[in-house]
């Protein structure tokens, strides 16, 4: 079953109002391999199902796809895992790396670094849960700060709690997003793992993909804000790994992608929803392009999708 998770596979990672189902079929139209859902609240499963339950829903062109579930609580945590498995993913994912203060005051995300014990019970739970039925995943980072770095102990004790694949965005909770990722930390971990290890951070173009497999000799990567207004990333990272080129951006392939992202939008959401979500998701696709101050302005200012759609035919 990792077999089509792993090796060598281009995961889209999980970024919250961001990797919605009409993003994630836009990537996986562009070449990524593996989705997987916004994270989806245990506590919110249990308690009031409907607006959480949406976050789960895919399709079966976006398979593999992995829901990935946060809480604090294990058997609360397993409970939603059985709740997920009805809308059956071919895999379940941990939070473990989340750093937003709304989660980790709840002891959730990347909090779990604090308190490994409890992480370790979460992964066993949950492993009951789905009965191997479907592999099961942590995603974490490399410790709560640069005084607490202990994702090389915090790693092995996952894979001993059962996890069947990890992923490590190498930073500590307190950088955030900010700084470079650790690479070297994914390789120390890789080396010392028997499960397969996704390498996650900072990879945003052909080459630094080609680098972070070559320096760390992990099994798959993992792109998250790197796709963000260029989609067609992953099959860029896949002609350079196995052509040692790709085809750069064209103002075509700029407009038809944008296009399309909107059109998927609108196949899933309300068109007052769309207008709203998708101003940041368009003005990612501007970055690099001359006079993109002006025309993010003018996306700002939109109210209807016709107007993004005259935005878009005049670049
Ligand atoms: C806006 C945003 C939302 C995110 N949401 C999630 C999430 O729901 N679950 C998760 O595990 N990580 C989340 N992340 C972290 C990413 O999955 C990823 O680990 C991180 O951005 C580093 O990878 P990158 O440099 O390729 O973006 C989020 C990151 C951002 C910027």
């Amino acid at each position: 079953m990792l077999q089509s998770l792993v090796p060598g596979k281009l995961w889209l990672a999980p970024l919250a109002g961001f990797t919605d189902r009409a993003f994630r079929i836009l990537c996986k139209e562009n070449g990524a391999d593996v989705l997987v859902s916004e994270m989806v609240s245990a506590d919110g499963l249990i308690r009031d199902g409907g607006k959480t339950l949406m976050l789960m829903e895919f399709g079966d062109y976006e398979r593999p796809f992995a829901i990935q579930l946060f809480g604090s609580d294990p058997l609360v945590m397993a409970k939603a895992a059985e709740c997920a498995l009805n809308y059956k993913p071919d895999l379940i994912d941990i939070n473990m790396g989340c750093p937003v203060k709304k989660v980790v005051k709840r002891g959730a995300g990347s909090a779990l670094m604090k308190t490994p014990e409890i992480a370790a019970r979460i992964v066993e739970e949950v492993k009951r849960a789905i009965a191997g039925s479907i592999p099961l995943s942590v995603k974490f980072r490399s410790g709560w700060d640069q005084s607490s770095i202990n994702y090389l102990d915090f790693g092995l004790k996952m894979q001993e709690s059962g996890a069947d694949l990890l992923c490590l965005h190498p930073r500590t909770t307190s950088q955030m997003f900010s700084g470079i990722s650790n690479w070297e930390h994914i390789a120390r971990l890789k080396e010392a793992l028997d499960i397969p290890l996704i390498g996650n951070g900072d990879i945003s173009t052909p080459e630094k993909a080609a680098q972070i497999y070559e320096q760390t000799k992990c099994d798959a990567i993992m792109i998250g804000r790197g796709a963000l207004g260029q989609p067609w990333l992953f099959n860029n990272i896949k002609s350079y790994l196995s052509a040692a080129t790709y085809q750069p951006r064209t103002l075509d392939m700029l407009k038809n992608t944008m296009l399309r992202h909107l059109e998927l939008a609108l196949r899933y959401k309300p068109e007052a929803v769309i207008i709203k979500e998708m101003r940041s998701q368009l003005c990612h696709y501007l970055k690099g392009y001359v006079g993109a101050a002006q025309i993010r302005a003018r996306i700002n200012r939109a109210g209807s999708i016709l107007e993004y759609h005259a935005i878009i035919s005049k670049l």
